[in-house]
Protein backbone atom coordinates (compact mmCIF):
# COMPACT_ATOMS: atom_id res chain seq x y z
CA UNK A 1 0.00 0.00 0.00
CA UNK A 2 1.08 3.45 -0.75
CA UNK A 3 -0.44 6.88 -0.59
CA UNK A 4 1.60 9.46 -2.13
CA UNK A 5 -0.71 12.92 -1.69
CA UNK A 6 -2.55 14.30 0.81
CA UNK A 7 -6.41 16.09 0.46
CA UNK A 8 -6.53 19.69 0.26
CA UNK A 9 -9.75 21.45 -1.45
CA UNK A 10 -11.24 18.40 -3.24
CA UNK A 11 -8.12 17.10 -4.78
CA UNK A 12 -5.00 15.14 -4.33
CA UNK A 13 -2.18 17.07 -4.02
CA UNK A 14 1.63 16.42 -3.67
CA UNK A 15 2.33 17.46 -0.04
CA UNK A 16 4.91 20.35 -0.24
CA UNK A 17 7.33 17.84 2.62
CA UNK A 18 8.58 15.06 1.03
CA UNK A 19 8.96 13.30 4.42
CA UNK A 20 7.41 10.01 4.80
CA UNK A 21 6.03 7.86 7.68
CA UNK A 22 5.84 3.77 7.88
CA UNK A 23 3.11 1.73 8.41
CA UNK A 24 3.72 -1.69 10.49
CA UNK A 25 1.75 -4.53 10.54
CA UNK A 26 1.79 -5.06 13.76
CA UNK A 27 0.98 -8.68 13.18
CA UNK A 28 3.91 -9.35 11.08
CA UNK A 29 6.43 -6.47 11.94
CA UNK A 30 6.29 -5.95 8.31
CA UNK A 31 6.30 -2.63 6.51
CA UNK A 32 2.80 -2.97 4.90
CA UNK A 33 3.42 0.75 2.76
CA UNK A 34 4.02 4.66 3.57
CA UNK A 35 2.27 7.53 3.75
CA UNK A 36 3.03 11.32 3.23
CA UNK A 37 4.36 12.83 6.45
CA UNK A 38 3.09 16.51 5.76
CA UNK A 39 4.97 19.43 6.87
CA UNK A 40 3.74 23.05 8.40
CA UNK A 41 3.78 24.58 4.71
CA UNK A 42 1.03 21.50 3.93
CA UNK A 43 -0.94 22.51 7.02
CA UNK A 44 -1.03 26.20 6.12
CA UNK A 45 -2.22 25.13 3.23
CA UNK A 46 -4.97 23.13 4.13
CA UNK A 47 -6.60 25.62 6.90
CA UNK A 48 -6.18 28.15 4.09
CA UNK A 49 -8.41 26.07 1.91
CA UNK A 50 -10.83 25.12 4.70
CA UNK A 51 -11.04 28.58 5.45
CA UNK A 52 -12.11 29.87 2.18
CA UNK A 53 -14.76 27.07 2.11
CA UNK A 54 -16.34 27.68 5.11
CA UNK A 55 -19.02 30.48 4.23
CA UNK A 56 -20.47 28.39 1.59
CA UNK A 57 -20.84 25.59 3.69
CA UNK A 58 -22.16 27.37 6.43
CA UNK A 59 -24.40 29.08 4.51
CA UNK A 60 -26.26 25.85 3.31
CA UNK A 61 -29.14 24.74 5.23
CA UNK A 62 -28.55 21.62 7.77
CA UNK A 63 -30.82 18.77 5.78
CA UNK A 64 -28.92 19.88 2.79
CA UNK A 65 -25.64 19.10 4.80
CA UNK A 66 -27.32 16.13 6.11
CA UNK A 67 -27.49 14.93 2.36
CA UNK A 68 -23.95 15.23 2.13
CA UNK A 69 -23.61 12.43 5.14
CA UNK A 70 -25.84 10.39 3.73
CA UNK A 71 -24.14 10.26 0.28
CA UNK A 72 -21.21 9.73 2.19
CA UNK A 73 -22.42 7.29 4.51
CA UNK A 74 -22.99 4.99 1.34
CA UNK A 75 -19.60 5.56 -0.24
CA UNK A 76 -18.20 4.26 2.82
CA UNK A 77 -20.97 1.18 3.41
CA UNK A 78 -19.74 -0.40 0.26
CA UNK A 79 -16.40 -0.27 1.95
CA UNK A 80 -17.22 -1.94 5.19
CA UNK A 81 -15.10 -4.95 4.25
CA UNK A 82 -12.24 -3.35 3.16
CA UNK A 83 -12.45 -0.90 6.03
CA UNK A 84 -12.40 -3.88 8.48
CA UNK A 85 -9.37 -5.74 6.34
CA UNK A 86 -7.22 -2.40 6.36
CA UNK A 87 -7.66 -1.80 10.30
CA UNK A 88 -6.89 -5.67 11.18
CA UNK A 89 -3.60 -5.37 8.38
CA UNK A 90 -2.59 -1.49 9.64
CA UNK A 91 -3.89 -1.88 13.74
CA UNK A 92 -4.16 -5.47 14.43
CA UNK A 93 -8.10 -5.55 15.39
CA UNK A 94 -9.56 -9.05 15.17
CA UNK A 95 -11.34 -9.35 11.94
CA UNK A 96 -14.45 -10.11 13.14
CA UNK A 97 -14.77 -7.39 15.74
CA UNK A 98 -12.87 -5.35 13.06
CA UNK A 99 -15.96 -5.90 11.20
CA UNK A 100 -18.53 -5.00 14.19
CA UNK A 101 -16.31 -1.75 15.60
CA UNK A 102 -13.95 -0.62 13.71
CA UNK A 103 -16.04 -1.06 9.92
CA UNK A 104 -19.66 -0.91 11.59
CA UNK A 105 -19.41 1.38 14.68
CA UNK A 106 -18.61 4.94 12.56
CA UNK A 107 -21.38 4.18 10.24
CA UNK A 108 -23.71 3.78 12.51
CA UNK A 109 -22.74 6.95 14.21
CA UNK A 110 -22.46 9.07 10.74
CA UNK A 111 -26.03 7.28 10.14
CA UNK A 112 -27.17 8.89 13.19
CA UNK A 113 -25.81 12.15 12.54
CA UNK A 114 -27.28 11.82 8.88
CA UNK A 115 -30.63 11.72 10.55
CA UNK A 116 -30.16 14.05 13.49
CA UNK A 117 -30.68 17.00 11.18
CA UNK A 118 -34.58 17.28 11.12
CA UNK A 119 -34.82 16.75 15.07
CA UNK A 120 -31.98 19.25 16.12
CA UNK A 121 -32.97 22.92 17.05
CA UNK A 122 -30.59 25.02 15.37
CA UNK A 123 -32.74 28.10 16.75
CA UNK A 124 -35.05 28.88 18.57
CA UNK A 125 -36.82 31.90 20.83
CA UNK A 126 -36.10 32.11 24.80
CA UNK A 127 -38.24 35.17 25.82
CA UNK A 128 -37.98 38.39 23.10
CA UNK A 129 -34.31 36.39 22.47
CA UNK A 130 -33.24 34.38 18.93
CA UNK A 131 -31.08 31.87 20.03
CA UNK A 132 -29.51 31.21 17.24
CA UNK A 133 -26.50 28.09 16.76
CA UNK A 134 -24.09 28.58 14.28
CA UNK A 135 -21.01 26.56 13.02
CA UNK A 136 -17.49 27.55 15.51
CA UNK A 137 -15.14 27.85 11.72
CA UNK A 138 -12.28 25.49 10.62
CA UNK A 139 -12.24 22.19 12.92
CA UNK A 140 -8.51 20.72 13.45
CA UNK A 141 -9.12 16.79 14.04
CA UNK A 142 -6.43 15.30 15.66
CA UNK A 143 -7.34 11.46 16.33
CA UNK A 144 -5.55 8.78 17.41
CA UNK A 145 -5.40 4.72 15.92
CA UNK A 146 -7.13 2.76 18.82
CA UNK A 147 -10.54 2.98 16.72
CA UNK A 148 -9.32 5.06 13.78
CA UNK A 149 -12.39 5.20 11.65
CA UNK A 150 -14.97 6.04 14.62
CA UNK A 151 -12.66 8.44 16.17
CA UNK A 152 -12.88 10.15 12.74
CA UNK A 153 -15.85 9.91 11.93
CA UNK A 154 -17.23 11.09 15.72
CA UNK A 155 -15.84 14.56 14.85
CA UNK A 156 -16.01 15.02 11.25
CA UNK A 157 -19.14 14.05 10.88
CA UNK A 158 -21.32 16.67 13.84
CA UNK A 159 -18.25 18.86 12.63
CA UNK A 160 -19.64 18.71 8.83
CA UNK A 161 -23.70 18.79 10.47
CA UNK A 162 -22.86 21.46 11.93
CA UNK A 163 -21.51 23.55 8.91
CA UNK A 164 -17.53 23.62 9.81
CA UNK A 165 -15.10 22.85 7.42
CA UNK A 166 -12.53 20.16 8.75
CA UNK A 167 -8.88 19.26 8.15
CA UNK A 168 -8.29 15.83 9.03
CA UNK A 169 -4.26 14.96 11.28
CA UNK A 170 -5.13 11.34 11.32
CA UNK A 171 -2.60 8.80 13.48
CA UNK A 172 0.54 7.80 12.41
CA UNK A 173 0.05 4.18 12.84
CA UNK A 174 -3.46 3.90 11.32
CA UNK A 175 -2.92 6.39 8.22
CA UNK A 176 -5.11 4.13 5.46
CA UNK A 177 -8.25 3.76 7.06
CA UNK A 178 -8.35 7.56 6.88
CA UNK A 179 -7.41 7.45 2.91
CA UNK A 180 -10.50 4.87 2.73
CA UNK A 181 -12.58 8.04 4.77
CA UNK A 182 -10.93 10.64 2.24
CA UNK A 183 -11.95 8.25 -1.07
CA UNK A 184 -15.60 7.79 0.04
CA UNK A 185 -15.68 11.76 1.03
CA UNK A 186 -14.34 12.13 -2.66
CA UNK A 187 -17.06 9.89 -4.53
CA UNK A 188 -19.56 11.49 -2.53
CA UNK A 189 -18.71 14.71 -3.88
CA UNK A 190 -18.79 16.87 -0.97
CA UNK A 191 -18.14 20.34 -1.28
CA UNK A 192 -14.14 21.58 -2.71
CA UNK A 193 -12.28 22.08 0.59
CA UNK A 194 -15.01 21.30 2.83
CA UNK A 195 -12.86 18.12 4.67
CA UNK A 196 -9.07 18.06 3.95
CA UNK A 197 -6.74 14.92 5.13
CA UNK A 198 -2.90 16.10 5.83
CA UNK A 199 -0.91 13.01 7.19
CA UNK A 200 1.69 13.61 9.08
CA UNK A 201 3.80 12.95 12.59
CA UNK A 202 1.57 14.86 16.05
CA UNK A 203 4.64 17.01 16.79
CA UNK A 204 5.27 18.53 13.60
CA UNK A 205 1.59 18.38 11.44
CA UNK A 206 -0.45 18.31 14.72
CA UNK A 207 1.20 20.81 16.58
CA UNK A 208 1.22 22.99 13.59
CA UNK A 209 -2.78 22.36 13.18
CA UNK A 210 -3.48 22.86 16.89
CA UNK A 211 -1.89 26.19 16.89
CA UNK A 212 -2.97 27.52 13.73
CA UNK A 213 -4.61 30.73 14.15
CA UNK A 214 -7.06 29.43 11.30
CA UNK A 215 -8.68 26.74 13.07
CA UNK A 216 -11.05 27.78 15.37
CA UNK A 217 -11.26 24.80 17.27
CA UNK A 218 -9.26 21.64 17.53
CA UNK A 219 -11.05 18.45 18.33
CA UNK A 220 -8.28 16.06 20.09
CA UNK A 221 -8.73 12.77 21.05
CA UNK A 222 -5.47 10.63 22.60
CA UNK A 223 -3.19 10.61 25.45
CA UNK A 224 -3.82 13.11 28.16
CA UNK A 225 -0.25 14.07 27.52
CA UNK A 226 -0.90 15.25 24.49
CA UNK A 227 -4.04 16.81 24.90
CA UNK A 228 -2.63 18.86 27.77
CA UNK A 229 -0.31 20.34 24.74
CA UNK A 230 -3.20 20.87 22.68
CA UNK A 231 -4.68 23.11 25.32
CA UNK A 232 -1.69 25.58 25.41
CA UNK A 233 -1.07 25.42 21.48
CA UNK A 234 -4.91 26.22 21.27
CA UNK A 235 -5.14 28.97 24.33
CA UNK A 236 -2.71 31.73 22.29
CA UNK A 237 -5.65 32.18 19.78
CA UNK A 238 -8.21 31.29 22.72
CA UNK A 239 -9.35 28.65 20.59
CA UNK A 240 -12.71 26.07 21.25
CA UNK A 241 -10.84 22.60 22.59
CA UNK A 242 -12.67 19.42 22.65
CA UNK A 243 -10.44 16.92 24.05
CA UNK A 244 -11.11 12.97 24.49
CA UNK A 245 -8.80 11.59 26.90
CA UNK A 246 -7.55 8.73 28.60
CA UNK A 247 -9.09 6.50 31.20
CA UNK A 248 -9.01 3.94 34.11
CA UNK A 249 -12.70 2.79 34.56
CA UNK A 250 -13.60 0.80 37.37
CA UNK A 251 -16.09 -1.89 37.10
CA UNK A 252 -17.90 -2.42 40.51
CA UNK A 253 -19.79 -5.77 41.14
CA UNK A 254 -21.75 -5.45 43.73
CA UNK A 255 -22.22 -8.52 46.07
CA UNK A 256 -25.49 -9.19 44.78
CA UNK A 257 -24.47 -9.46 41.43
CA UNK A 258 -24.68 -12.29 38.88
CA UNK A 259 -20.83 -12.89 39.60
CA UNK A 260 -20.12 -15.42 36.32
CA UNK A 261 -22.03 -12.71 33.96
CA UNK A 262 -20.31 -9.78 35.32
CA UNK A 263 -16.60 -11.21 35.45
CA UNK A 264 -16.95 -12.85 31.90
CA UNK A 265 -18.11 -9.44 30.52
CA UNK A 266 -15.65 -7.33 32.90
CA UNK A 267 -12.76 -9.60 31.72
CA UNK A 268 -14.02 -9.08 27.91
CA UNK A 269 -14.52 -5.30 28.47
CA UNK A 270 -10.98 -5.03 29.39
CA UNK A 271 -9.33 -7.46 26.44
CA UNK A 272 -11.39 -5.62 23.10
CA UNK A 273 -9.39 -4.59 20.78
CA UNK A 274 -6.12 -6.12 22.88
CA UNK A 275 -7.13 -3.30 26.05
CA UNK A 276 -6.45 -0.16 23.74
CA UNK A 277 -9.59 1.21 24.46
CA UNK A 278 -9.88 4.23 26.05
CA UNK A 279 -13.65 3.38 28.12
CA UNK A 280 -11.91 -0.24 28.98
CA UNK A 281 -13.09 -1.04 32.56
CA UNK A 282 -9.29 -2.28 33.42
CA UNK A 283 -10.25 -1.89 37.12
CA UNK A 284 -12.22 -4.94 38.51
CA UNK A 285 -13.39 -4.05 41.86
CA UNK A 286 -14.79 -7.45 43.74
CA UNK A 287 -16.51 -7.62 47.12
CA UNK A 288 -13.94 -9.48 49.59
CA UNK A 289 -16.90 -11.92 50.19
CA UNK A 290 -16.62 -12.87 46.85
CA UNK A 291 -13.10 -12.66 45.77
CA UNK A 292 -11.73 -15.86 45.60
CA UNK A 293 -14.76 -17.21 43.42
CA UNK A 294 -14.33 -13.96 41.32
CA UNK A 295 -10.77 -14.72 40.43
CA UNK A 296 -11.14 -18.22 39.83
CA UNK A 297 -13.58 -16.74 37.18
CA UNK A 298 -11.37 -14.29 35.83
CA UNK A 299 -8.61 -16.68 34.98
CA UNK A 300 -11.02 -18.69 33.04
CA UNK A 301 -12.34 -15.79 31.72
CA UNK A 302 -8.35 -14.71 30.15
CA UNK A 303 -7.83 -18.27 29.12
CA UNK A 304 -10.26 -17.78 26.46
CA UNK A 305 -8.22 -14.91 24.94
CA UNK A 306 -5.30 -16.74 23.84
CA UNK A 307 -2.85 -14.43 21.18
CA UNK A 308 -3.36 -14.95 17.53
CA UNK A 309 -3.70 -13.77 14.56
CA UNK A 310 -6.00 -11.39 13.96
CA UNK A 311 -7.23 -11.91 10.48
CA UNK A 312 -8.23 -15.41 11.50
CA UNK A 313 -12.09 -15.91 12.01
CA UNK A 314 -11.80 -16.88 15.52
CA UNK A 315 -8.88 -14.53 16.86
CA UNK A 316 -9.86 -12.86 20.06
CA UNK A 317 -7.33 -11.36 21.24
CA UNK A 318 -4.48 -9.86 18.62
CA UNK A 319 -0.82 -7.69 18.85
CA UNK A 320 -1.30 -4.54 20.59
CA UNK A 321 0.06 -1.57 18.39
CA UNK A 322 3.35 -1.36 18.28
CA UNK A 323 6.74 -2.33 19.59
CA UNK A 324 6.79 0.50 21.80
CA UNK A 325 2.97 -0.15 23.23
CA UNK A 326 4.03 -3.42 23.65
CA UNK A 327 7.27 -2.64 25.69
CA UNK A 328 4.88 0.19 28.03
CA UNK A 329 2.47 -2.48 28.47
CA UNK A 330 5.05 -5.41 29.84
CA UNK A 331 6.84 -3.06 31.69
CA UNK A 332 3.55 -1.88 33.61
CA UNK A 333 2.79 -5.27 34.09
CA UNK A 334 6.18 -5.65 35.74
CA UNK A 335 5.78 -2.51 37.91
CA UNK A 336 2.32 -4.06 39.19
CA UNK A 337 4.31 -7.34 40.07
CA UNK A 338 6.97 -5.54 42.22
CA UNK A 339 4.52 -3.75 43.77
CA UNK A 340 2.70 -6.90 45.47
CA UNK A 341 0.33 -8.02 42.81
CA UNK A 342 -0.57 -11.52 42.16
CA UNK A 343 -0.45 -13.11 38.42
CA UNK A 344 -3.65 -14.93 37.87
CA UNK A 345 -3.29 -15.06 34.36
CA UNK A 346 -0.51 -14.09 31.61
CA UNK A 347 2.76 -14.62 31.17
CA UNK A 348 1.85 -16.85 28.71
CA UNK A 349 4.80 -17.53 26.02
CA UNK A 350 3.67 -15.30 23.22
CA UNK A 351 4.59 -15.72 19.32
CA UNK A 352 8.05 -14.71 18.97
CA UNK A 353 7.09 -12.32 16.06
CA UNK A 354 4.42 -9.82 16.50
CA UNK A 355 3.62 -7.45 19.37
CA UNK A 356 1.61 -9.77 21.29
CA UNK A 357 0.87 -9.63 24.96
CA UNK A 358 -0.93 -12.11 26.78
CA UNK A 359 -4.31 -11.82 28.96
CA UNK A 360 -3.35 -10.48 31.60
CA UNK A 361 -5.11 -10.35 35.32
CA UNK A 362 -3.48 -9.34 38.37
CA UNK A 363 -5.14 -10.02 41.37
CA UNK A 364 -4.56 -8.34 44.61
CA UNK A 365 -4.18 -4.92 43.17
CA UNK A 366 -3.93 -1.93 45.83
CA UNK A 367 -5.92 1.45 45.15
CA UNK A 368 -3.02 2.99 44.50
CA UNK A 369 -0.53 1.00 42.83
CA UNK A 370 0.73 1.81 39.37
CA UNK A 371 -1.29 -0.62 37.41
CA UNK A 372 -4.57 0.83 39.32
CA UNK A 373 -3.61 4.34 37.98
CA UNK A 374 -1.99 4.58 35.14
CA UNK A 375 -3.66 3.75 31.87
CA UNK A 376 -1.87 0.61 30.68
CA UNK A 377 -3.59 0.68 26.76
CA UNK A 378 -3.04 -3.12 26.38
CA UNK A 379 -4.50 -6.56 27.59
CA UNK A 380 -4.18 -5.99 31.52
CA UNK A 381 -6.83 -5.91 33.66
CA UNK A 382 -6.66 -5.33 37.48
CA UNK A 383 -8.49 -6.56 40.05
CA UNK A 384 -9.20 -4.86 43.30
CA UNK A 385 -11.15 -5.82 46.45
CA UNK A 386 -13.11 -3.59 48.87
CA UNK A 387 -15.16 -3.95 51.90
CA UNK A 388 -18.73 -2.42 51.24
CA UNK A 389 -20.88 0.13 48.78
CA UNK A 390 -18.86 2.77 50.06
CA UNK A 391 -15.52 1.49 49.86
CA UNK A 392 -16.32 0.70 46.09
CA UNK A 393 -17.12 4.32 45.56
CA UNK A 394 -14.31 5.86 47.03
CA UNK A 395 -11.70 3.17 45.34
CA UNK A 396 -13.57 4.02 42.05
CA UNK A 397 -13.44 7.71 42.45
CA UNK A 398 -9.80 7.57 43.21
CA UNK A 399 -8.51 8.45 40.16
CA UNK A 400 -7.49 10.99 37.88
CA UNK A 401 -9.51 9.98 35.13
CA UNK A 402 -13.20 9.26 34.57
CA UNK A 403 -14.51 8.25 31.33
CA UNK A 404 -16.85 5.08 31.91
CA UNK A 405 -17.26 3.08 34.19
CA UNK A 406 -19.29 -0.57 34.93
CA UNK A 407 -22.38 -1.33 38.22
CA UNK A 408 -23.21 -4.94 38.26
CA UNK A 409 -26.17 -5.65 40.99
CA UNK A 410 -29.15 -7.74 41.21
CA UNK A 411 -30.97 -4.94 42.54
CA UNK A 412 -31.25 -2.31 39.63
CA UNK A 413 -31.72 0.67 42.46
CA UNK A 414 -28.64 -0.13 44.00
CA UNK A 415 -26.83 -0.09 41.15
CA UNK A 416 -28.12 3.16 39.97
CA UNK A 417 -27.26 4.75 43.09
CA UNK A 418 -23.93 3.83 43.03
CA UNK A 419 -24.01 4.97 39.09
CA UNK A 420 -24.88 8.30 40.48
CA UNK A 421 -21.78 8.53 43.09
CA UNK A 422 -19.14 8.17 40.31
CA UNK A 423 -17.02 10.78 38.90
CA UNK A 424 -17.53 9.53 35.29
CA UNK A 425 -19.03 10.12 31.92
CA UNK A 426 -20.85 7.61 31.62
CA UNK A 427 -22.12 4.38 33.71
CA UNK A 428 -22.94 1.25 32.28
CA UNK A 429 -25.06 -1.06 34.28
CA UNK A 430 -25.34 -4.95 34.30
CA UNK A 431 -23.60 -4.76 30.97
CA UNK A 432 -26.10 -2.62 29.57
CA UNK A 433 -26.09 -1.83 25.36
CA UNK A 434 -23.84 0.88 24.06
CA UNK A 435 -26.25 3.59 22.93
CA UNK A 436 -24.73 5.85 19.98
CA UNK A 437 -26.76 8.78 21.08
CA UNK A 438 -25.79 8.91 24.55
CA UNK A 439 -23.36 11.68 25.26
CA UNK A 440 -19.59 10.40 25.39
CA UNK A 441 -17.26 12.18 27.37
CA UNK A 442 -14.96 12.88 30.21
CA UNK A 443 -14.54 14.39 33.55
CA UNK A 444 -11.50 15.02 35.56
CA UNK A 445 -8.16 14.38 33.49
CA UNK A 446 -10.33 12.30 30.70
CA UNK A 447 -11.54 15.07 28.66
CA UNK A 448 -13.43 18.33 28.28
CA UNK A 449 -16.67 18.28 25.83
CA UNK A 450 -18.57 15.38 24.70
CA UNK A 451 -19.17 13.17 21.52
CA UNK A 452 -22.02 11.62 19.73
CA UNK A 453 -25.42 12.29 19.58
CA UNK A 454 -26.81 15.74 20.06
CA UNK A 455 -24.08 16.64 22.44
CA UNK A 456 -21.74 16.25 20.36
CA UNK A 457 -23.12 18.50 17.45
CA UNK A 458 -23.53 20.63 20.67
CA UNK A 459 -19.56 21.00 20.52
CA UNK A 460 -19.17 22.36 16.71
CA UNK A 461 -22.00 24.96 16.64
CA UNK A 462 -21.33 28.35 18.78
CA UNK A 463 -24.43 30.58 20.10
CA UNK A 464 -25.61 33.96 19.48
CA UNK A 465 -28.34 35.56 21.00
CA UNK A 466 -30.75 38.42 19.05
CA UNK A 467 -33.39 40.37 21.28
CA UNK A 468 -35.69 42.16 19.35
P1 LIG B 1 -0.83 10.30 21.16
O1 LIG B 1 -1.70 11.04 22.07
O2 LIG B 1 0.60 10.69 21.04
O3 LIG B 1 -1.46 10.35 19.67
C1 LIG B 1 -2.78 10.73 19.34
C2 LIG B 1 -2.76 11.72 18.19
O4 LIG B 1 -2.09 12.91 18.60
C3 LIG B 1 -2.02 11.24 16.93
O5 LIG B 1 -2.68 11.71 15.77
C4 LIG B 1 -0.68 11.94 17.06
O6 LIG B 1 -0.04 12.14 15.82
C5 LIG B 1 -1.07 13.26 17.68
N1 LIG B 1 0.00 13.96 18.39
C6 LIG B 1 1.05 13.41 19.07
N2 LIG B 1 1.82 14.36 19.58
C7 LIG B 1 1.27 15.56 19.23
C8 LIG B 1 1.61 16.93 19.47
N3 LIG B 1 2.70 17.26 20.17
N4 LIG B 1 0.81 17.87 18.96
C9 LIG B 1 -0.29 17.55 18.27
N5 LIG B 1 -0.66 16.29 17.99
C10 LIG B 1 0.12 15.31 18.48
O7 LIG B 1 -0.93 8.76 21.54
P2 LIG B 1 0.20 7.63 21.40
O8 LIG B 1 1.55 8.19 21.68
O9 LIG B 1 0.02 6.98 20.10
O10 LIG B 1 -0.24 6.62 22.57
C11 LIG B 1 0.31 6.76 23.87
C12 LIG B 1 -0.73 6.49 24.93
O11 LIG B 1 -1.80 7.41 24.79
C13 LIG B 1 -1.40 5.14 24.88
O12 LIG B 1 -0.65 4.16 25.53
C14 LIG B 1 -2.70 5.42 25.60
O13 LIG B 1 -2.50 5.34 26.99
C15 LIG B 1 -3.01 6.84 25.23
N6 LIG B 1 -3.99 6.91 24.13
C16 LIG B 1 -5.29 7.11 24.46
C17 LIG B 1 -6.24 7.13 23.46
C18 LIG B 1 -7.67 7.34 23.78
O14 LIG B 1 -8.53 6.92 23.02
N7 LIG B 1 -8.01 8.04 24.84
C19 LIG B 1 -5.91 6.89 22.06
C20 LIG B 1 -4.50 6.73 21.82
C21 LIG B 1 -3.60 6.73 22.84
MG1 LIG C 1 2.59 10.11 21.74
Amino acid sequence: MKRTHIYIGGEWVRPASTDVVEVENPATEQIIGVVPAAGVTDIDRAVQTAQDALPHWAALSPAQRAAYLDRLWQHLDRRREEIARTVTLELGTPLKTAMAIQAGLPLTVLRSYADLAGDYKFSEWVGHSLVVKEPVGVVGAITPWNYPLHQMIAKVAPALLAGCTVVLKPAELTPFVAYLLTDAVHEAELPAGVFNLVCGHGPVAGAALAAHPGVDMVSFTGSTEVGKQISVFAAATVKKVALELGGKSANIILDDADLTTAVKVGVGNAMLNAGQTCTAWTRMLVPHSRYEEALELAAAAARKYPVGDPTLPDTRLGPVSSARQRASVLAHIDTGLSQGARLVAGADEAPSRGHYVPATVLADVKPDDVVAQEEIFGPVLAVIPYSDDEEAVTIANNSRYGLSGAVWSGNENRALAVAGRLQTGSVDINGAAFNPLAPFGGYKQSGIGRELGRHGLDEFLQIKAIQR
